[in-house]
């Protein structure tokens, strides 16, 4: 980011108290601040007991002496799916709607909690008969409907760990996490609709089982897409049948608070993806509470949307656990934001009544670049109060959401926060913050976060600094699925002294403080780009790229993109002898399709530049800063400690 914008965010003047009459119906109170001051570890035990239903109440709160592995609540048990399930129906909500599912091509169904509590028993009686039990892993890969959500609470409710690999991922991608984890089951679908058309999914499924080597006995196939699919007669069964045959009653058993629910491979600085481990009753507690508390939750009455995926973190937190766990009504949509029409989203807002949004400013861009006409055109007053998520957004961006999407008048929450995090971690409190363009603001009650020079000590506003967790949280990662050592290294190396028993948890972003004390998130630190809100790696699309043969060589960069935040820019030397491309446009093509076919669409470079050089030190470290800045459209920096300065020179002129 440029010092002027660092400028203009630090000199930011427009403020947003929140209204008389938000603040008195707001479910956060000044309180929770106070108490949480007063002592951490009570706050968060209230937090646990509030939210959270305990078959066997806890007596310990944290249990940091094998630090950086933490407990929490650890003699307490619980069933997370009976959380967000049975309960509510034993409370007699049973008929309130739990989700309102609308598929792309239009097909819609509402289930409530009492059906929804049903149809997850039933799930897991038949996942439980193909001998799935607790501690064993199930990968689900799936489209957006209501039986992922569905698949997800019946492993949960078996004390089983589900890992959710998006549905955008490649063959290649799921194959990886399925090892990983070694996966004794795969929950899928013959395919989802998106853009207008049905994408398969199970074929993808039979790919990554191909080389006949996996740990998966059995697939479990929605019937969704209504393509056709190949069949592994013993190995495969239609999710349908397995379902109605199996018996409705389940009686949900109580597992320890730290027994794992899900591993979610998130990309790191390397090129192998980290399979991230979440475990139950501390996650279920902080994602519960900031649900409830950051989007103002008054589960009667609200209607809340997450547009997320629940392939990644923030479809597992508040499409699943953190809506479910409140009892709360939540509209879940399967497709683009442009299909069948540029206004899907807003037609599905005013249909459903949604009134507390929650989207990444990527989608908000998007929006802003078509035209409040389109949004204008729906009826939008049922929204109010409106959630930012996975990337730095934007004064501008946030003024339109506010403007155009919250008529002026909703709060906007802008959530920092990770996979590794697990909930939110730094967010305004609506009906108690004054809100700011641009902002996250201000860590939730219960979190201690500071921003740190390199050498470790706390940086002075206006200075910024790279962010740390400071005190071990309720949700936080439990670890890397089956590399406790790359835990350390990753998260708690940098800033930790273990021997003085002093642990800060790096999160890889830049942040810094302004001058009302409100943090600024400025974007990554290390080689992870953020494209859209998604996280990608460099190293990992630089393998992809050099997986193929006419590569001899690639560097990735993260340029800066209007739209999506960051874009994927390549820089490639090809093979002397390669013979595929006749020209470097045929190459770049080739190549950009590689890489999607390789990790996922997600990944597919803007822009690939063919080149004859990368720009190296000495030590033969590739220059990123540089490249970036050529991907970037400004000058080149400095040069001085490249082992041949002529490289970027000669880079620049043929790019031109
Ligand atoms: O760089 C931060 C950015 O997204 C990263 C985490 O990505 P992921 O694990 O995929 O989770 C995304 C959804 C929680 C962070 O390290 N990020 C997330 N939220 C924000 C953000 N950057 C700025 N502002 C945010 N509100």
């Amino acid at each position: 980011m440029s010092t002027n914008s660092i400028d203009s965010l630090l000199h930011e003047d427009r403020h947003f108290p929140p209204s008389a009459d938000f603040a008195a119906n707001s479910v956060a109170s000044a309180s929770l601040y106070t108490d949480a001051k007063a002592d951490r570890l009570a706050f968060w035990a209230d937090r646990a007991r509030e939210y959270v239903h305990w078959h066997k109440p806890f007596t310990e709160v944290l249990d940091w002496s094998n630090a950086p592995f933490a407990k929490w609540f650890a003699d307490g048990e619980l069933n997370v799916a009976y959380n967000c399930l049975d309960r509510h129906v034993e409370a007699g909500i049973g008929d309130r709607v739990a989700i309102h599912w609308e598929g792309e091509n239009g097909d819609a169904v509402s289930l409530t909690y009492a059906q929804l509590t049903a149809e997850v028993k039933r799930a897991a009686n038949a996942i439980a008969a193909l001998g799935i039990g607790k501690g064993d892993r199930v990968a689900i890969y799936m489209p957006v409907v209501p039986e992922a959500v569905i698949a997800m609470l019946a492993v949960a409710r078996l004390g089983a760990v589900h890992s959710v690999v998006f549905g955008g991922f490649s063959a290649e991608s799921l194959r990886s996490r399925i090892d990983d984890a070694e996966a004794k089951l795969v929950i899928t679908a013959d395919g989802g609709w998106r853009k207008g058309k049905v994408f398969p999914l199970k074929s993808a499924v039979d790919a990554a089982l191909a080389n006949g080597t996996s740990t998966v006995s059995s697939v479990l196939v929605v019937k969704r897409g209504g393509n056709d699919v190949e069949w592994v007669d013993g190995r495969d069964l239609w999710w349908h049948d397995a379902v109605e045959a199996a018996e409705p009653e389940h009686v949900a058993q109580a597992f320890e608070a730290e027994n794992p629910l899900f591993i979610l491979y998130t990309s790191g600085t390397t090129g192998k993806p980290k399979g991230i481990l979440h475990t139950s009753g501390g996650y279920l507690t902080q994602v519960a509470f900031t649900h409830k508390n950051v989007f103002d939750l008054h589960p009667e009455t609200d209607v809340f949307w997450c547009t997320a995926d629940v392939g990644w973190i923030t479809g597992h937190s508040y499409v699943v656990y953190g809506p479910l766990a409140n009892g709360a009504t939540q509209l879940l949509y399967e497709g683009t934001p442009d299909t069948p029409h540029p206004g899907r989203w807003w037609e599905l807002i005013e249909k459903y009544k949604v009134s507390i949004f929650y989207t990444a400013p990527t989608a908000i861009r998007s929006f802003m670049k078509l035209g409040r006409q389109i949004p204008q055109g729906f009826d939008l007053s049922s929204l109010r109060l409106l959630g930012s998520v996975g990337e730095p957004i934007n004064p501008e961006a946030w003024i339109w959401y506010r403007e155009v999407i919250g008529a002026n008048v909703a709060p906007i929450v802008d959530t920092w926060w990770q996979t590794e995090t697990g909930a939110i971690m730094i967010s305004a409190l609506p009906g108690l913050t004054t809100l700011k363009p641009g902002a996250a603001q201000t860590p939730i009650p219960g979190i201690r976060i500071d921003i740190l020079g390199e050498d470790g000590t706390r940086v002075d506003p206006p200075q910024g600094g790279l962010l740390v967790v400071s005190e071990p949280w309720p949700s936080m990662l439990r670890g890397i699925w089956g590399d406790p050592d790359r835990y350390v290294d990753t998260y708690w190396s940098k800033f930790s002294k273990p021997e003085e028993g002093v642990y800060k948890y790096f999160a890889g972003d830049g942040a810094h403080v302004d001058t009302d004390g409100d943090i600024v998130l400025l974007g990554r630190v290390d080689d992870v780009m953020n494209v859209s809100g998604h996280r990608l790696s460099t190293q990992e699309i630089e393998s992809a790229l050099v997986s193929h043969h006419m590569v001899a060589e690639a560097a990735v960069v993260g340029a800066a993109d209007e739209q999506t935040g960051q874009a994927v820019v390549a820089f490639v030397i090809l093979k002397a002898n390669q013979t595929d491309a006749q020209t470097a446009d045929e190459a770049s093509t080739m190549l950009r399709s590689h890489v999607a076919s390789a990790i996922g669409a997600i990944a597919r470079p803007r822009q690939i530049f063919i080149v004859a050089e990368l720009p190296k030190t000495r030590s033969g470290k590739i220059m990123r800063r540089l490249l970036q800045d050529v991907a970037e459209g400004r000058p080149i920096g400095d040069t001085t400690t490249l082992a041949d300065a002529s490289v970027m020179q000669i880079i620049g002129d043929k790019l031109k």
